[in-house]
């Protein structure tokens, strides 16, 4: 199939939106930008659209799809109901990047939700995906427009790295500004619980809910068989073809860490500034004490390991602070939850 790119970056160009939302109604696939990453969407009412999404990133079928609104008014026409909470999130954080998971009503199909009774909702702020919903006029399952198992594209190139010829469009919106994925809380059972972190930081979803618990599949690999709240936690994620291992320390023993190991194929990725220091080729994510940047330059620091051919990589550790926490998650994935402490004593972040 012939992938059409569509801009859309500079102004809201009506002709492309029209378009893109037209290819959805029609039942086909179209990459849409939102502010966390690209997503690859189809109408969410359509169980056969739906299906192809799995097709084309090769997804397994049992882990699923969130559904995008254009506003949070349209809601109330997919749940059931809607519980206090999840008005106080919403009023608070959306749009924006928030899924709220929630009992569904039987008019999203099945296969949206991988057969549970539960669905995940978000109200995007990216005025392009925006303008696309409200012109497709039906919700939008999407998840991330990534090949399962590669991190998650947050511009065109990484889109079309993975998803060339397999969906009908591309709508091109530019970077994304957040750069990880929406935050994902449960208000089905007990109390609220956070299965992936993004970002709405814990600290901003407590400064509303009061109490808020952390997933622990958060921060801890999760054993075969065990049971998990997220589908989406038990699979390899977002890991470049290199072998990661997240270093933990200052960035004195992590220098004398990576250095030590220099060889072949071995490459460091760090903070910004701090590339001097190594004596491997570096890819930076971000500045050492900011996580907004981290979270934006991650996962193309992840592709751009790959494309400079890293075979072993060392990565600082991240702080959890704030969307920090999002972007130790992703780490963590990436490295299939492998972390060494840079010297003897400088554990301090898996709890
Ligand atoms: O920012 C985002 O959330 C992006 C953009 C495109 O909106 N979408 C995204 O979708 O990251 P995806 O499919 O890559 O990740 C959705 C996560 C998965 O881990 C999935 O298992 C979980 O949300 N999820 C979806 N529905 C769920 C449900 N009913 N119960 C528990 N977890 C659910
Ligand atoms: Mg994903």
């Amino acid at each position: 199939m012939q992938t059409e790119v569509i801009k859309c970056d500079k102004d809201i160009d009506k002709e492309g939106i029209a378009r893109a939302a037209e290819l959805l109604r029609d039942g086909k696939l179209v990459v849409i930008p939102t502010e966390t990453v690209y997503g690859l969407a189809a109408n969410a009412l359509d169980a056969k659209a739906v299906a192809t999404i799995f097709e084309a990133k090769g997804r397994p079928q049992d882990n699923p799809l969130i559904v995008h609104v254009a506003s949070p008014d349209w809601l109330s026409r997919y749940v059931p109901e809607i519980p206090d909470n999840a008005k106080k999130l919403m009023d608070a954080f959306w749009p924006g990047p928030l899924t709220i998971i929630l009992k569904k009503a039987s008019i999203i199909p099945d296969i949206v939700s991988a057969g549970l009774d539960t669905a995940g909702f978000r109200c995007p702020s990216h005025p392009v995906a925006h303008a696309i919903i409200e012109a497709a006029g039906v919700p939008l399952a999407a998840p991330s427009a990534n090949l399962s198992g590669s991190p998650s594209p947050t511009q065109l190139s990484h889109v079309l790295q993975d998803l060339d010829g397999r969906v009908s469009a591309v709508v091109d919106g530019g970077p994304c500004g957040v750069g990880v994925e929406s935050t994902v809380i449960t208000l089905c059972g007990g109390r609220p619980r956070i299965l992936r972190p993004g970002g709405v930081t814990p600290e901003q979803l407590r400064a509303v809910l009061g109490e808020v618990d952390v997933d622990h599949a958060v921060t801890h690999k999760i054993a075969p068989g065990e049971r998990v709240a997220s589908p989406g936690m038990k699979y390899k994620h977002y890991a470049p073809k290199a072998h990661v291992t997240i270093v933990d320390g200052s960035l004195e023993d992590t220098v004398a860490f990576i250095n030590a190991r220099a060889g072949e194929g071995v490459a460091a990725l760090c903070f910004e500034g701090e590339e001097s220091r190594f004596n491997v080729p570096c890819v930076t994510y971000g500045g050492k004490d900011d996580d907004l940047s981290q979270a934006q330059a991650l996962f193309d620091a992840l592709r751009e390991l790959d494309r400079i051919g890293a075979k072993t990589v060392y990565a600082r550790c991240p702080s959890t602070e704030g969307v920090g926490l999002a972007v130790y998650n992703r780490l963590l994935r990436a490295a299939g939850f492998e972390i060494t402490p840079a010297a003897g004593n400088s554990w301090g972040r898996l709890d």
